[in-house]
């Protein structure tokens, strides 16, 4: 892989941390083939839980000696930083959450903990980023057509540091061009994504042809589900995605018809919010909720970002007695472990939680969801 003067001088710099940080980008690089380094407009850490990088991890993020060099934003905690008691988190885990926040603070990295970068900042078509989270990865590459590859926590923090990435994958035009056509019975955005995740190959792009015209945040859960059970970093939509018509239309074609789940617990805990809830999500929540009081625990995650520019709309959800959580959500909190069947209306969730937390899960709209909390 080529490198300019400068690129080499970091590579033998004397800070450890940068030198590091360099080794991971050109090992990737010369792995996956890429021929040079490009400029990043940002990047985005996920993996941050405690109970996700344990004490190693916490040694590994204090060791870090040097500021990221482009805007550097931060996936979710293992709780809420305010209220973890109140989510039945206890003090230990507390301490050695914060450890890790404060670690990345010292780097330079925002503290967002949110999953949904693509809310707290603007991208732009073709902006060249490097995230990890994958529903963050293939919702900025499919819907608002930039371009970032899978990135681990790791690989993140290296061109965060360094402000570059290496050029292979989603960098390029033509690894993003669709290769099969997929038309899709169906009205569940989610269970949708969380189908076709599981049917697709895995260098299989799709064009999906879906039955009506999905809203944004229908496209985030959909994505966010096809990323969960499968490796997928882009989808296109026949008429709604910004580059589905960059391309020749695919000539391979398949059929997805989607079924309901069938409900096989009753759930404890309605948790909404796998990716981090929209503006008009919460919106939508609040008018379900106006009024009314829940007789069961409804837990709502986003970002704390979100939460105070809508300070009014989640003070309303709150008096209906369902709790709005920020920086957390119900598959890396180990808050979900106290609960044993869980409601979602995301196929991430559906897909993770019985997995990581060993809950059991049933699935339903955001509509059936919060009807089941009342
Ligand atoms: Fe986000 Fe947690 Fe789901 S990080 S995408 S809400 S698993």
């Amino acid at each position: 892989m080529y490198l300019s003067k400068e690129e080499e001088k970091l590579l033998e710099s004397d800070n450890p941390t940068i030198a590091k940080s360099m080794e991971i980008l050109v090992a990737l690089g010369e792995v996956y083939g890429a021929d040079k380094l490009i400029e990043i407009k940002s990047a985005h850490i996920s993996g941050i839980s405690y109970q996700n990088i344990g004490d190693a991890g916490v040694e590994w993020l204090e060791s870090l000696n040097a500021k990221v060099s482009v805007r550097t934003t931060v996936n979710p905690a293992g709780m809420d930083v305010f209220r973890w008691r109140e989510m039945g988190i206890d003090e230990d885990f507390y301490r050695k959450q914060m450890k890790i926040l404060r670690a990345l603070e010292r780097i330079g990295a925002e503290l967002s903990l949110t999953c949904t970068p693509y809310y707290y900042q603007s991208v732009k078509r073709n902006d060249h980023l490097a995230w990890a989270e994958s529903n963050a990865v293939i919702y900025a590459n499919s819907v608002l057509a930039a371009r970032t590859n899978r990135e681990s926590g790791i690989s993140a923090i290296a061109a965060g540091i360094i402000g570059k990435t290496p050029c292979y994958g989603m960098h390029l035009k033509e690894n993003r061009a669709p290769n099969v056509l997929v038309k899709v019975k169906g009205n569940s955005a989610a269970l949708i994504g969380y189908e076709l995740g599981k049917i697709l190959k895995y260098d299989e792009v799709p064009l999906i042809n879906l039955p009506r015209k999905f809203s944004n945040d229908e496209l985030k859960l959909m994505g966010a589900a096809m990323a969960a059970t499968g490796n997928k970093a882009i989808f296109h939509v026949v008429g709604q995605t910004p580059e589905w018509n960059d391309f020749e239309i695919p000539t391979e074609k398949i059929e997805l018809d989607v079924r309901e789940i069938e409900k096989d617990c009753e759930p404890d805990l309605i948790a909404l919010g796998c990716p981090h809830l929209s503006a008009e999500e919460l919106l939508r929540i609040e008018k379900l909720l106006r009024n009314k009081k829940v007789r069961r625990e409804l837990w709502l995650f986003t970002s704390r970002k979100l939460a105070k520019e809508l300070e009014k709309v989640v003070r309303c959800i709150e008096q209906s007695g369902a709790k709005v959580f920020c920086d957390t959500c119900m598959v890396v909190s180990p808050a979900t472990e106290n609960f044993e069947c869980v409601m979602v209306n995301s196929g991430k969730a559906l897909e993770y939680l019985p997995k990581l937390r060993k809950v059991r899960v049933v699935f339903g709209s955001l509509e059936e969801c919060v009807e089941a909390a009342l």
